[in-house]
């Protein structure tokens, strides 16, 4: 892929991240950022758009989760991290793009349909949270994101974006060299997808109360590694144990690095003979050697919060300029330009 490649990415800042987000996105975002421009969001008014009530919440979390960015390696010097509030020109944006939809397309969205349902909205659904989608296209356009890493479940929210893009361009262009403005970007889908719970669950989740935080302490992961779900009908040692299903190989599996070793205790489990308490014993160790690090490191960070503001004012800025380019273009195109 060409080095022009633009990404745009970014978390809804409503609580610490956790070995799910580093699986599915994060350990992505560090390798990204050596290879494309990457810009890391801290979607904080996209956040309002479900927890208006909670204002404190989301203003909390912006600097948790940049302290969680910072501790695993997104580094602000490769990666612009930035927070979506104080770039008035991607609420801008969106408000332009709302009138490229309509509200029976955005109540088709999938991924939309299914998060009103999980948060029972079916009869209030806030007009800010039915067009986040919406306000969406418009944080990935400003940047001319050319990709844009999510989960499968978001695909329907880049093929969106996209129809907004192809309805803009179609009728509005640069006034001068007739050129299009906005670009259509991709889905960039992780190969190792998502990571279960450690209760077995499809989903690591905070609401499902199954997670292991980026900053938990040594006790809260050792606790985490006893719950962990694994073969309920390996009962005695000496049984045949499955390792499909078994959280604690899927773990193995995802952060394990000696991977014959894995496979040998697989064989082990299989064959029987092998206790859970065992095969646990390894994963803690693998988990805290994972996570020590971070933790420290985010402790470090945690204790100089001017230092994190500066870095996220210097981000927002440089974010800032992008987008006001972007805006510049989309005005003049639309004829927005009277003085
Ligand atoms: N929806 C993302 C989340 O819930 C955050 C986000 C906002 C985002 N705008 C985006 C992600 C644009 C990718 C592209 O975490």
């Amino acid at each position: 892929m060409s080095t022009q490649s633009i990404i745009l990415t970014g978390d809804r800042p409503t609580g610490p991240l956790h070995l799910g987000h580093f699986v599915g996105s994060l350990r992505n975002r560090v390798k990204y950022q050596h290879e494309y421009k990457q810009y890391v969001m801290l979607a904080d008014a996209q956040a309002l758009t479900d927890n208006m009530d909670d204002i404190d919440k989301v203003h909390r979390n912006v600097v948790e989760v940049a302290l969680d960015y910072l501790a695993v390696g997104i580094d602000p010097t490769l990666s612009t991290i930035f927070i979506q509030s104080q770039v008035p020109e991607l609420t801008e944006l969106a408000f332009y793009y709302l009138n490229l939809v309509t509200v029976a397309r955005l109540e088709r969205n999938p991924t939309v349909k299914e998060e009103i349902r999980l948060r029972d909205f079916e009869r209030d659904i806030p007009a800010g949270f039915l067009t986040y989608p919406v306000s969406q296209a418009a944080d990935i356009t400003a940047f001319k994101a050319t990709l844009v890493p999510v989960g499968e479940d978001q695909i329907p929210m880049i093929e969106q974006t996209n129809e907004i893009v192809r309805r803009f361009n179609r009728t509005y262009k640069n006034a001068s060299t007739q050129q299009e403005i906005l670009v259509e970007t991709k889905a960039l889908v992780p190969e190792l997808g998502r990571l279960p719970g450690i209760d077995g669950k499809a989903k690591m989740s905070k609401s499902l109360g199954n997670v292991i935080n980026l900053g938990a302490t040594a006790d809260e992961v050792s606790k985490a590694v006893k719950r962990v779900y694994t073969d309920p009908l390996h009962l005695k040692i000496e049984d045949p144990g499955h390792v499909e299903g078994n959280i604690a190989f899927t773990y193995l599996d995802a952060f394990d690095t000696d991977k014959a070793a894995v496979a040998e205790l697989k064989a082990h489990y299989t064959r029987g003979g092998l206790a859970d308490s065992i095969v646990k014993k390894r994963l803690e160790a693998v988990l805290q050697e994972m996570l020590e690090p971070i933790r420290v490191r985010r402790a470090e960070l945690a204790s100089d919060k001017g230092y994190i503001l500066q870095l996220l004012r210097e981000g927002t800025e440089q974010a800032r300029e992008v987008a006001a380019q972007t805006m510049r273009e989309v005005r003049a195109a639309l004829g927005l330009t009277y003085f």
